[in-house]
């Protein structure tokens, strides 16, 4: 208990603490991309792995929480070292640029952290809850467009002989809108640079950074912050710009069809 109380406590332990959830947090983003990255293969595959991870039931919600715990831990650490940065500095440093020789990434870590919390918040309406699609479903109702096919989000649809909630179309469907897109790419973006210094400092807390390798270690972050950018960004881009096409039988008339066929009671609700 005393171990716990002085993690908290002390700015080690907070830092120690940081770098602690920051790393469970860069292996959720790491896994959840390489999931999300079977939107270019068959529509089975990412809906099956969706059905999958639903189907876990109380252990997806202790993931969930346990992540929660993670975001919530770091970012209250984060504001508690800034806040004790801050009154150690001294009036003497006031209105000194401190920063003028750090790297960019770690200059901004707040505002990309703020923009990444917002991102998360806005993404778990948008895919999570579908809160977000509300205002496209009216409009799908009132023109039956091409975002008429958000109408069918809410339906399951039909693989290997199962019902299951449609992931494949809903991030196609998405990832259509032009600003929901611009919004992802400028997140991921300020996501990637976030960790290009987080996990570099992740390092120097573990004691894990020491001189001799630190070219090494920067080169090694950058490179990885660069593959996780272009495979975040690959997927609103290609999608966005028609480079990625949404497989035959995916389109709204199609889903229709096959649910009508397998559950008929669906489509009358
Ligand atoms: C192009 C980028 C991304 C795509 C296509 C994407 C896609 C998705 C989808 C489809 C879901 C809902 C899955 C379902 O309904 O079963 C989801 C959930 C989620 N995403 Fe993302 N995501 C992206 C980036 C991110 C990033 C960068 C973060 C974190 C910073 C993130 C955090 C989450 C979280 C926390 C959930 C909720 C997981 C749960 O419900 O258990 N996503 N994402």
């Amino acid at each position: 208990m005393n171990l716990v109380g002085s993690l908290f406590r002390s700015s080690i332990g907070r830092k120690f603490l940081m770098a602690v959830t920051g790393l469970v947090l860069v292996g959720f983003v790491t896994g959840h991309l390489v999931g999300n990255l079977q939107i270019f293969a068959h529509p089975d595959k990412i809906n099956g792995y969706a059905h999958f991870l639903q189907s876990l039931g109380p252990a997806l919600w202790a993931v969930r929480l346990g992540l929660l715990a993670c975001v919530v831990i770091h970012v209250w650490a984060a504001v508690a070292l800034a806040l004790e940065n801050k009154s150690a500095r001294g009036p003497e440093n006031y209105g000194v640029i401190k920063w003028l020789n750090a790297a960019l990434a770690s200059r901004y870590m707040k505002h990309t952290g703020v923009v990444i919390l917002a991102f998360i918040v806005y993404h778990l309406a948008h895919f999570t809850v579908g809160a977000a699609q509300a205002g496209s479903f009216k409009t799908a109702l009132a023109e039956h467009t091409m975002a008429g096919d958000f109408l069918l989000l809410g339906l399951p649809i039909v693989a290997k002989g199962q019902t299951v909630h449609d992931v494949y179309s809903m991030v196609y469907l998405g990832f259509a809108n032009p600003v929901v897109s611009l919004f992802y790419i400028i997140a991921v973006a300020l996501l990637s640079l976030h960790l290009l210094h987080g996990v570099d400092s992740m390092f120097q807390t573990f004691g894990l950074r020491n001189h001799s390798w630190v070219p090494f270690l920067r080169r090694v972050v950058s490179l990885l912050c660069l593959a996780y950018l272009v495979g975040n960004v690959a997927i609103p881009g290609a999608i966005l710009t028609g480079m990625a096409k949404p497989a035959a039988g995916t389109t709204a008339a199609e889903k229709l069809a096959a649910v009508a066929v397998a559950a008929p009671s669906v489509v009358q609700r």
